[in-house]
């Protein structure tokens, strides 16, 4: 059962590609405004624990438990819908779409424009040469403008649980 302070609950929680087990045996704990970092080697299933939350890695054991709910077997819109988002490893920028464009991807499910333009001055003032370039292709944006782009991305959702892989590349 999760505790009532926390907002994640992962219990028990394993992941197999085929015959290949990328997550074991996973047990995390996140509290409201908690920042909390995971650490491993290369192939040690960070990434793939971090897919499993939103909904994109095979989960066979385990639960998971945001704000009480058990989304283990939620699609992940259903899942963004209730909060969370990521910024992937290798940021997935869509380049041939502008700066905007992309972030506006970020609130497809916003539905009042006010809180989409203020999650966008939002996004803009925390990295203000977005707006600069939001005309912009992403895919011409400097790897680390990219990886503000992703962030601000995800931020366009309101999520109550920001999940970030790799944040600090580039
Ligand atoms: N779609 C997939 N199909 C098969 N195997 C996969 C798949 N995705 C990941 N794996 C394997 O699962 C293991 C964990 O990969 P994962 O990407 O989660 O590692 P990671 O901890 O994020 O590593 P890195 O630090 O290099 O990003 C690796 O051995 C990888 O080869
Ligand atoms: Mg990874």
């Amino acid at each position: 059962m999760a505790k009532k302070s926390n907002v994640l609950t992962v219990q028990d929680l394993a992941v197999y590609y085929g015959y290949i087990q990328a997550v074991k045996k996973v047990d995390m704990e996140i509290s409201q405004g908690e920042f909390v970092v995971l650490l491993g080697s290369n192939g040690a299933g960070k990434s793939t624990l971090l897919n499993a939350l939103i909904g994109k890695a095979p989960i066979t054991r385990g639960q998971i438990m945001f704000n009480g709910k058990d989304i283990t077997k939620w699609r992940t819109e259903d899942i963004v819908r209730a909060g969370i988002a990521i910024v992937p490893e290798g940021r997935g920028v869509l380049p041939t779409m502008t700066v905007m464009e992309n972030m506006l991807l970020g609130a497809y499910y916003v539905k009042d424009k006010q809180d989409i333009n203020k999650g966008l001055q939002a996004a803009y003032s925390l990295f203000p040469i977005l707006e600069k370039r939001k005309n912009q292709q992403a895919g011409t944006l400097s790897g680390g403008e990219q990886q503000m782009l992703a962030i601000g991305r995800a931020l366009m959702s309101y999520p109550k649980l920001l999940i970030m892989d790799e944040p600090s590349l580039g």
